[in-house]
């Protein structure tokens, strides 16, 4: 992100989402499967939550990444978007986990989540959503 205020509304955020919810990681599948109620087959093979857990973390340092305009964790965005190609997760599909991940950190702030935390997410999966191989 260019702009450093937004940068700083996404990381508080992510600090405040962390300290009422240590683990958020069901509360983003349950979202995203919501969302998508078809994805939540792709994971039935993931019995033990590996896969689910890495796959967050590594949305989240992505997300991060672009929030602080790092070049590397676009570059990790765009392959991993080109990757699920191959699972069957279209390319704009692939943005609905940061959707879901938003929505649970608005939910977990409630009343703390301000126009400005809406508008600098907003700026972010759009930015995300344009991370692409060129
Ligand atoms: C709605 C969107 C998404 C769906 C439905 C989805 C689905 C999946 C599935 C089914 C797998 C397991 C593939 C396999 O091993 O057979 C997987 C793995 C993975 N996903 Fe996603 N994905 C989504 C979004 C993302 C995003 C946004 C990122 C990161 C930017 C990401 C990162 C990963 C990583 C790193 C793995 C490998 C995890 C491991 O095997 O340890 N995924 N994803």
């Amino acid at each position: 992100m260019s702009n450093m205020a937004e940068t700083g509304l996404i990381i508080e955020t992510l600090e405040r989402a962390g300290t009422l919810c240590p683990d958020p990681g069901p509360r983003i599948y349950k979202r995203l499967f919501e969302l998508r109620p078809e994805f939540a087959d792709l994971f039935v093979m993931d019995a033990g939550g590996e896969v689910r857990a890495t796959m967050l973390e590594t949305s989240l340092t992505c997300l991060i990444g672009i929030a602080e305009g790092d070049e590397t964790q676009a570059m990790q965005l765009a392959a991993n978007r080109s990757h699920h190609e191959g699972y069957g997760i279209a390319e704009d599909e692939f943005d609905i986990m940061f959707t879901a991940m938003r929505d649970v950190f608005r939910d977990l702030l409630g009343v703390a989540w301000t126009e400005a935390h809406e508008e600098a997410w907003h700026a972010l999966l759009g930015e995300a959503a344009e991370v692409r191989h060129s």
